[in-house]
């Protein structure tokens, strides 16, 4: 599958184990357009090997500049994460549609893990802009003296009924585990704010094609790419 644009990887670097760090610079209205929730399909190999593109969530850093966290695991995030600066990395999009929690929020509560650790990050970025207070469950192990989690937004251990009490919107982003534990926690804390479900699934076309990203939600099954990346939590089955 072709890549339309290309980026400039500008940094690189090993942030902690499994986990790799680039910054990429692009077209100024691209990465304008790269809002909390949208994603890249990058290319992920020299030629046509691995041939599918991989969707990376992004978090936008600058006017021309993006940051993307690539937890080391395949041959495709292996060739990420041998990018160096002035080496190009091709994609197209952005491609989904962008989260906007609820206009009344004041304090948004985050849970995820490193999958959807790109698009927590973007989140919290726009929250922490609008005067939204931000804290974010993490599930796996993050280095803070990295200093990838902003300084405003509070870690906690737990998705709990205290946490659940103090948010007035809750997204769980990453693995489907992490969504389905984020709604049963709410359930058991009988809370009713409003709560999203962004899973991350694998996208191979990222256009509605492919039909390999269905979610499963009460009302029927959904395409990812087309109808999410965000499910209402009590929608998602
Ligand atoms: S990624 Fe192909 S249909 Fe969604």
């Amino acid at each position: 599958m072709g890549a339309a644009e290309t980026a400039t990887v500008v940094q690189s670097a090993a942030l902690q184990p499994g986990l790799f760090g680039l910054r990429l610079e692009a077209d100024a209205r691209l990465v304008q357009a790269c809002e909390p929730g949208r994603y890249l399909m990058l290319s992920v190999g020299d030629g046509n090997e691995p041939y599918l593109p991989r969707p990376y969530w992004v978090r936008r850093v600058s006017a021309v500049w993006l940051n993307l966290l690539v937890g080391v695991g395949g041959a495709g995030s292996g060739w990420l994460a041998t990018r160096r600066p002035g080496d190009p990395v091709e994609f197209f999009g952005p491609l989904g549609t962008t989260l906007i929690p609820p206009p009344r929020t004041r304090r948004l509560l985050l849970s995820g893990d490193l999958p959807g650790l790109n698009c927590l990050l973007a989140l919290a970025d726009r929250a922490l802009a609008r005067d939204i207070e931000v804290a974010l469950v993490f599930h796996g192990a993050v280095d803070t003296s990295a200093r990838l989690i902003p300084p405003d937004v509070e870690l906690l251990t737990e998705l709990n009924a205290s946490a659940l009490t103090w948010a007035d919107a809750l997204y769980a982003i990453g693995d489907p585990s992490v969504v389905h534990t984020a709604k049963a926690a709410l359930r058991t804390a009988g809370s009713r704010i409003p709560a999203f479900g962004v899973p991350h699934v694998p996208l191979a076309c990222g256009v509605g094609a492919c039909y390999g990203c269905l979610v499963e939600t009460r009302r029927g099954p959904k395409l990812s790419c087309v109808n999410g990346p965000a499910f209402g939590l009590a929608d998602l089955s």
